[in-house]
């Protein structure tokens, strides 16, 4: 059962979470000693969704129902605006379970009229709650997040995930807006790739581990020392990798990327676009202007790798730019 305490938190505890390294370190990208390119000469839109975007990243599902997620998504859908990037929303789940949380959803659309605005569900909604979400926000596309292992971690999660594939395959066939199947931040190997594929999916951010661990969470959440479950999860660098041939289905890259050469390594390891949670989470707590000096950075990050690379446009990144070590 989703509750308001939660949601709170969840962000308190993904706020105070340490950043610790990751396997973006493990990648490393082959510039170019002598480029021939200025950083004014690169471009980064990005289409997909069959809509243009100014950059190849966007805020992943955070939050909403609670008071300070309404706030904190006001903020994000703001900056989303500036930067004409997708805002995603955290779970809708008590919109159906709270009175006046369907009506913040709605507010929130009102205020933002042409925003890319994402909803988010879990697997257990039947279609018409699905639809339902969508509706509520004049959603562009809906994000369904897998977190088995997070509901497994969590005292009052799910423990029958039976019907989550054939609710998937019954929302992705029956909603008239893209459907991205997400994880939160454990990864996806080919297992999981292959059976979203087979139903159909078209979208899949694979979020992988490196960034916000649910595990850790839920564990302080619950005062538990230690979890057994503490080993599972497959990193986003190896979920893009593992996910390299999987054809005609867009692949999103999130879970631990935090600056401008995690995303211009995440593109290169084939993701369309990148998500960032956490990265955001912070923004939203900081001054306007110093929020904003954030994203300036971290555009002005991209820019400089993709100089680095020698390449103007976010399509040209593939993994020929990936560095393969004669000595390993
Ligand atoms: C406070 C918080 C709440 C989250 N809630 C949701 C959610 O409701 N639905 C969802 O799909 N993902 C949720 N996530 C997961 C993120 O979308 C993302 O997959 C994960 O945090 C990894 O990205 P990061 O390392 O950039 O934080 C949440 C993340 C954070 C930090």
């Amino acid at each position: 059962m989703m509750s308001k305490k939660r949601k709170d938190d969840h962000i308190k505890f993904a706020r105070k979470q340490k950043e610790l390294e990751n396997d973006f370190t493990k990648v490393r990208l082959i510039h170019h000693s002598v480029p021939s390119i200025s950083v004014d000469d690169i471009n980064l839109e990005t289409s997909y969704f069959n809509r243009s975007f100014s950059y190849p990243f966007y805020i992943n599902a955070m939050t909403g129902g609670n008071d300070e997620g309404n706030n904190i998504n006001y903020r994000l859908a703001t900056i989303a605006s500036k930067y004409n990037i997708p805002f995603f929303v955290g779970s809708q789940s008590l919109a159906f379970k709270e009175k006046g949380v369907k009506e913040q959803y709605i507010a929130l659309r009102k205020a933002f009229p042409h925003l890319f605005i994402v909803s988010n569900i879990n697997p257990n909604f039947t279609l018409m709650m699905a639809k339902e979400a969508i509706d509520m926000l004049g959603a562009n596309a809906l994000a369904i997040h897998v977190n088995s292992i997070q509901e497994i971690v969590m005292k009052e999660g799910d423990r029958d995930f039976s019907k989550w594939l054939i609710n998937i395959e019954t929302i992705v066939k029956g909603v008239n807006v893209p459907v991205i199947i997400k994880e939160v931040g454990y990864g996806m190997h080919k297992v999981t790739l292959d059976a979203l594929y087979k139903i159909g999916v078209k979208y899949i951010d694979i979020s992988g581990t490196g960034g916000t661990n649910f595990t850790i969470i839920e564990s302080e959440r619950n005062k538990v020392k230690d979890s057994a479950f503490k080993d599972f999860g497959i990193s986003t660098v190896e979920s893009l990798m593992l996910a390299e041939d999987l054809k005609d289905v867009t692949i999103f890259a999130s879970g631990g990327v935090r600056n401008g050469v995690n995303v211009v390594k995440s593109l290169c390891l084939g993701a369309k676009a990148v998500g960032m949670a956490r990265f955001f989470l912070d923004i939203a707590y900081l001054e306007e202007n110093e929020g904003y000096h954030k994203i300036d950075t971290l555009i002005d990050e991209i820019k400089k790798t993709m100089v680095l690379l020698n390449v103007k446009t976010p399509s040209e990144l593939t993994t020929k730019f990936i560095f393969k070590s004669p000595l390993v």
